[in-house]
């Protein structure tokens, strides 16, 4: 297996070899683990591989879940569907920079995405290294942020186009996260910035430290919010990977945000994504 740097930010292209045969071989499934590590997204191309391999691979790393929104192949649970077609056409979602499933108490380690179809030109998808990004932070907001916390909210935008009653079964089954705004990685130990389009307001805010006057609250904590947020746009932080048909991504959840992006006419873009269960942010 040979691995190219992308882009100094991160990412890697791999090589020479086949994501099928990592399911039984421990040395490779090592390497591969050992790279997503370091290069936080890996890419491979010309993987003709089974949804039954696809799973097993990601298998590999953790269990899978599914999305309470996005639905799954019905014969392989935990391979989400995200698809694009005439019958299924533009989901507004994808054109947001996120981490998959911030809402979640405990969201996800990572995700292996196999491309099924896409458009000859357009429908890339981006990601940003959201560990560079707490680094290059000015040394006085890393201090304005330290031991700040946040909620993270599917109601607030899964659910925002739900009639009400769905809305709020979907805020009882999911409540509200609350994570650091500056996590570490639960594996190297590296800082990350822990903020994105899931994110509605931090909750430890409104302190006489930070609050003069109540008017200053919000003002000056959805401009902070909306500041650290905008930090994932920043081209200097990311990879770009444009899609053919059996290519594949495998990212890790907690040090990057995705985007995907929807420049591409209605409709044809068919992906699958294993997302694998991850561990409460500390
Ligand atoms: C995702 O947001 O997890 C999917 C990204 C994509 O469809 O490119």
């Amino acid at each position: 297996m040979r691995i190219e740097q992308l882009t100094y930010a991160l990412g890697a292209e791999l090589t020479g070899v086949n994501l099928a045969d990592a399911v039984h071989d421990e040395g490779l499934f090592a390497e591969i683990r050992a790279a997503l590590l370091k290069h936080r997204v890996l890419f491979v191309r010309d993987q003709e591989i089974s949804r039954t391999e696809h799973v097993a691979f990601a298998r590999r790393f953790g269990d899978l879940e599914d999305h309470p929104v996005a639905g799954s192949d019905p014969e392989h649970p935990g391979l989400v569907r995200i698809y694009r077609t005439p019958e299924q056409p533009n989901d507004r979602y994808e054109n947001a920079w996120h981490s998959d499933a911030t809402w979640r108490v405990a969201p996800q380690f990572g995700a292996v995405l196999r491309c099924i179809e896409c458009p000859p030109v357009g429908g890339d998808t981006m990601w940003a290294n959201m560990v560079l990004a707490y680094e290059k932070l000015p040394p006085r907001v890393k201090d304005e942020i330290a031991g700040l916390l946040a909620r993270h909210s599917i109601e607030a935008t899964f659910g925002s186009v739900m009639p009400i009653e769905r809305r709020h079964a979907l805020r009882e089954q999911y409540p509200d996260a609350e994570h650091p705004v500056v996590r570490t990685h639960p594996e190297t130990g590296e800082k990350i910035l822990y903020v994105n389009v899931f994110t509605t307001h931090f909750t430890n805010y409104h302190t006489p430290e930070r609050v003069r006057y109540g008017q200053d609250a919000n003002p000056g904590a959805s401009e902070l919010l909306r500041y650290l947020i905008s930090q994932a746009y920043i081209p200097e932080y990311q990879v770009r990977w444009r899609w053919k048909p059996n290519s594949v991504a495998i990212w890790d959840n907690s040090a990057t945000q995705h985007y995907a992006v929807m420049d591409y006419p209605p409709c044809l873009r068919k992906m699958e994504r294993a997302g694998i269960v991850g561990s409460k942010p500390f």
